[in-house]
């Protein structure tokens, strides 16, 4: 079984990659992808780059070149649900794309021919998850993670977001990450731990949380793996 464990920028996967032996790097397409192992579970860990197009690309290649068989991304987000603070964890149940808008063809937003809305995270990976967090004690909120190629750090596009999607979360990988592996029919598991609320103060929020809330992220990543082992 090889798992591809993925983040969009290097402060997602750093912590991850303490965890690992025998790591190989690996260059393709202009990224670097490090083979590992974790106790024997073999892994294949890159970042992708912040955004839709840099994670499809790295999502395709784990899985098409390295052979993925499931997919952990892992990283941080910012909170759209208020219930959400910095640093908490929350799993999506499915994903979306906030900023994809054909609506002037009568479509909804979210939607293009051929596609659908939401993309659904694999059912096992999320009860593996539940099981990870109860065991551990920590508290796992899931939700709609809504992904998009921009930084959201404004209020009013934040309600809209939650009006339109449903949304718990805000990124900018996950969705396109999901449709890479429900196209592959790859199981995939999206976590994010909170770095910001997406409002006026997230810049300022992310640089302070973004190496916090990764590490929390790949903690329950690698305890995941322990439960896989
Ligand atoms: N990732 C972390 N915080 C974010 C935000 N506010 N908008 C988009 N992606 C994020």
């Amino acid at each position: 079984m090889k798992i591809a464990i993925m983040g969009a920028m290097v402060e997602e996967i750093k912590p991850l990659l303490e965890y690992m032996q025998d790591i190989k790097s690996f260059e393709i397409a202009n990224n670097i992808y490090y083979k590992a192992k974790y106790k024997e579970i073999e892994t294949v860990i890159a970042y992708s780059k912040i955004g839709k197009v840099f994670a499809s690309l790295s999502a395709s290649v784990m899985i098409e070149h390295f052979k993925a068989q499931k997919l952990l991304f892992s990283g941080v987000a910012g909170a759209i649900n208020s219930s959400l603070k910095i640093g908490d964890l929350i799993a999506a149940t499915k994903l979306c794309q906030h900023d994809l808008d054909i609506t002037a063809f009568g479509h909804p937003y979210g939607y293009v021919p051929e596609g659908k809305v939401y993309v659904e995270s694999d059912k096992e990976l999320l009860s593996l998850a539940k099981k990870v967090a109860k065991k551990k004690g920590i508290e796992l909120k899931e939700g709609i993670i809504a992904t998009g190629d921009q930084f959201i750090a404004d209020s009013s596009k934040k309600e809209w977001i939650k009006k339109v999607f449903n949304a718990d979360a805000i990124e900018m990988e996950g969705a396109a990450v999901g449709v890479v592996c429900d196209a592959f029919d790859v199981p995939f598991f999206v976590l994010r731990a909170i770095s910001d609320a997406a409002d006026m103060d997230a810049g300022f929020d992310f640089d302070k949380f973004l190496e916090s809330s990764s590490k929390v992220s790949a903690d329950f990543i690698i305890s995941m793996l322990d439960e896989m082992v």
